[in-house]
């Protein structure tokens, strides 16, 4: 049996891609599977939390007994995740939040004949950073999670983000490298914590990386 070290435990895990609409039919989005998200919540679901998912589309099943509110757009997971967050004791984001959203074509259709042969410019506006609003909401009690998908700079990177998220832990990864990031069953990961705590793991399956941050966070 697992342990119960997550019992009476609320947690908010955001996962999977956003999709931003343009027109009727297109929208920009990334491949992120939402894998890494499912094995925090299916651990902590184990070890005895009351888990809540907001889920970007995925084609993720999960037990009846995790919550799951299902989104599309980032405004869509950062309505949903900021609401619950207050009754929450742990945050985990692992969705892969698009950063930008298309300015809106309109509700139609755009047709190749629209460009006359000009090509396609479209534009974008920013997203809310849905964790660094939690991080600004959180209080003494609660206790929240990142992770951060890197190509350069790792180690700065994610110590940039951990103090400027106000975050309590963060799993980076080098997505460039093969075995790490999206799409795929593993991950290795560079952990940082606020109390100081840096660790280099191997290259785990991400049901191990989900377990090895649960213990983390508790210890
Ligand atoms: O800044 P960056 O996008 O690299 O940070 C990654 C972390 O922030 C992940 O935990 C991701 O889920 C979260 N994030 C978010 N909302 C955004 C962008 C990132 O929650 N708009």
């Amino acid at each position: 049996l697992s342990p119960q070290d997550l019992a009476g435990k609320k947690v908010l895990i955001t996962l999977g891609p956003t999709r931003e609409s343009w027109d009727a039919v297109r929208f920009w989005s990334n491949p992120s599977s939402g894998t890494m998200g499912a094995c925090m919540a299916m651990a902590a679901h184990l070890r005895g939390a009351e888990v809540t998912v907001v889920a970007g589309p995925t084609a993720l099943d999960f037990p009846s007994d995790i919550s799951v509110v299902p989104v599309n757009t980032a405004l869509e997971m950062y309505q949903a995740a900021t609401d619950l967050w207050p009754d929450m004791d742990i945050g985990c984001a692992t969705a892969a939040v698009a950063d930008f959203r298309p300015v809106s074509f309109g509700e139609g259709k755009f047709k190749k004949s629209d460009s006359r042969d000009s090509g396609l410019t479209v534009e974008f506006q920013p997203n809310p950073d849905i964790l660094q609003s939690l991080g600004a909401h959180k209080n003494s009690s609660q206790k929240l999670i990142g992770f951060a998908a890197e190509t350069a700079d790792i180690a700065q990177e994610a110590e940039r983000k951990l103090q400027s998220k106000n975050l309590d832990l963060i799993a980076a990864n080098d997505i460039s490298k093969e075995g790490s990031g999206f799409a795929v069953r593993t991950n290795q990961m560079y952990v940082l914590d606020s109390q100081g705590r840096r660790e280099m793991w191997p290259q785990l399956s991400k049901t191990e990386v989900a377990w090895r941050l649960w213990d983390h966070l508790l210890l």
